[in-house]
């Protein structure tokens, strides 16, 4: 393909865009006409060869924060090569760019701060965030997502170090489905913390100041919506890692007129109902007769609670009995309806029983069929828990969905040691597999990178006004559809990494189907969805610029 030169930057200003360098790669004929002799090294590599010499480099680092700051060097350098390496290598990169090693940068975002990526907005923008928006070099952005910072993954209020989360999730959404880097846009909101190590960190990059609560507060995110819609109409807006206290009412509040979701809510929902089907083709049973015990009743766990029973009312059960198989245990123990500190989510789930303390009562009480955790308490599934729901069910589903790694309700080992090798297991982050009993166990991880790249996807190619909750059942059903028989013999319940790209086509397009039926697709669409959103997915190579 040849490119018009007329406004392409010359020299030194080409190398500097990452998404036009092409660094060691220009060609001859590149180098004469773009004015880039002598400004590179004379010998001419391939795209393969820089990402061999990428790898060499960075693999023979010590720990994986420094390999996580030199993937983003290297995607603020030249994108080609980044999203080259992390989609041919995506399990290796996976945990680099996201859960758990995203955990600790946001940690130490401002001690290992290079360069800036995304845009930032704070209460100094209070007034002005349309203009401020317009600062964003490009216009034909799809898919935003932003955060606050407030809940980090499990580890609490990072404030403006929480940057880390929208950029990496966003290169997800470019490597697992194709979405265009250019049409992406990480943003930070930032609104104060009330970390106060932070506010005492003379290297936090951040307002140092205390968040902004309550009225100013959704003030802004009005400001911040009707601001967004207008600059960049044609965008998906994920909100992401928002305190439980504003991520349900924002998403309550905007999710009829706006194209926005809440990842936490609805993607790990998503993609925990999908372990869920998969986990029943090795356990044997049917949904509607699983008992669901939920430790933590917050975004995550009455996230996936909602869905589930949308899944099992689909299945026939009356919406009060499908509640009935959805326990909770929060920090307080279990949500029952005597109980006058619940808010509207755990109301929903509130049951009708005695106030139990202790947890082994109420695995005695309710024969969990399957534990699902997300309470970002660390061991909250003890030995003794896991023992006596293996007791319970003659193949415990136990899932420990809360990250980092660190976070988790209980690790691999533990899962399938404590119940006689029996569990059908996932996680939030990685586990290695595990040897137990003479067999080898293969953890699945309940990633929401196996959901939202694919929701993205089927949304832009239909240009779908809104995201409904109908798009997050079918994702789920369409991604256990992608578990291969070979998978669940190994004890996976979610498909290989390395099928990612296919698992996110398949679920645009079966989202996109969605669209369609809903009357809510604003684009043309190709006759063959398939190979329509096929094309529309970004592939990580060179053209040719002469
Ligand atoms: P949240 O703050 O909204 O909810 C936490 C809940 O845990 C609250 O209901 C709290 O009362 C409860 N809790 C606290 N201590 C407990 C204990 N000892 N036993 C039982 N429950 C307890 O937080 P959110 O957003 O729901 O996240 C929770 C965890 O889930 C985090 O670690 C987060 O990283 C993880 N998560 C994992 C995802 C995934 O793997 N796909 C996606 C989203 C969140």
């Amino acid at each position: 393909m040849k490119i018009d030169l007329t406004h392409m930057p010359r020299g030194l200003r080409l190398l500097q865009d990452p998404s036009l360098n092409k660094g060691t790669a220009f060609t001859e004929a590149e180098r004469d006409a773009l004015g880039l002799r002598g400004l590179l090294p004379p010998h001419v590599q391939t795209l393969d060869e820089q990402v061999q010499r990428f790898l060499v480099n960075q693999r023979k680092r010590s720990t994986t924060l420094e390999r996580y700051i030199d993937l983003a060097s290297l995607q603020d350098r030249n994108e080609t090569i980044y999203y080259r390496v992390v989609t041919e290598y995506i399990e290796e990169m996976m945990p680099l760019i996201y859960t758990p090693t995203v955990g600790q940068a946001c940690q130490q975002f401002g001690q290992i701060f290079r360069r800036s990526h995304g845009m930032y907005l704070s209460e100094k923008d209070r007034g002005n965030i349309a203009n401020v928006l317009n600062n964003w070099p490009r216009r034909d952005i799809r898919v935003i997502v932003i955060t606050d910072g407030e809940r980090i993954l499990g580890l609490g209020d990072l404030g403006a170090n929480g940057m880390g989360i929208p950029i990496g999730k966003l290169a997800l959404y470019t490597a697992c489905a194709g979405i265009h880097p250019t049409q992406c846009l990480p943003i930070m909101l930032d609104v104060g913390t009330n970390n106060k190590t932070l506010l005492a960190d003379p290297l936090y990059l951040g307002l140092h100041q205390p968040r902004i609560t309550g009225e100013r507060y959704d003030a802004l995110v009005e400001e911040f919506i009707t601001a967004v819609t207008q600059a960049f109409p044609k965008a998906l807006i994920q909100f992401e890692d928002f305190a439980n206290h504003n991520a349900f009412r924002y998403l309550y509040k905007y999710r009829d007129n706006v194209r926005m979701f809440n990842d936490d809510i609805q993607g790990t929902a998503s993609v925990a109902l999908a372990g869920i089907y998969s986990a029943l083709r090795i356990t044997g049973g049917q949904l509607r007769d699983q008992r669901f015990l939920f430790f933590g009743a917050g975004e995550a766990g009455t996230g996936v609670g909602e869905l589930m029973v949308s899944a099992l009312t689909a299945e026939g059960l009356s919406e009060a009995d499908a509640r009935k198989a959805c326990w909770f245990i929060d920090s307080k123990g279990l949500v029952v309806t005597s109980r006058t500190d619940l808010n509207e989510q755990k109301r929903n789930f509130a049951q009708d029983q005695p106030q139990m303390k202790e947890t082994l009562e109420i695995i005695q009480a309710f024969k969990p069929t399957a534990l699902i955790g997300a309470s970002g308490q660390p061991g909250t599934f003890t030995p003794q828990i896991l023992e006596a729901t293996a007791r319970c069910a003659e193949r415990p589903i136990v899932f420990a969905l809360s990250n980092p790694t660190s976070k988790a309700e209980c690790t691999a080992e533990q899962a399938y040691c404590c119940t006689g090798g029996k569990a059908v297991f996932a996680s939030g982050s990685p586990f290695d597999p595990v040897e137990f009993g003479g067999q080898r166990f293969v953890p699945g991880q309940g990633n929401n990178a196996y959901i939202f790249p694919g929701v993205g996807l089927g949304i832009l190619a239909t240009g779908s006004r809104l995201v409904p909750e109908e798009m997050f059942l079918t994702a789920a059903r369409t991604l256990a559809d992608c578990v291969t028989e070979y998978d669940l013999e190994q004890g996976r319940i979610y498909p290989s990494l390395t099928r990612i790209r296919e698992v996110s086509r398949t679920i645009a397009v079966a989202v996109a189907r969605v669209a369609l039926e809903r009357g809510l697709a604003t684009e043309p669409v190709a006759d063959d969805l398939e190979a329509g959103i096929e094309e529309l997915m970004y592939k990580p190579r060179y053209i040719s610029y002469v």
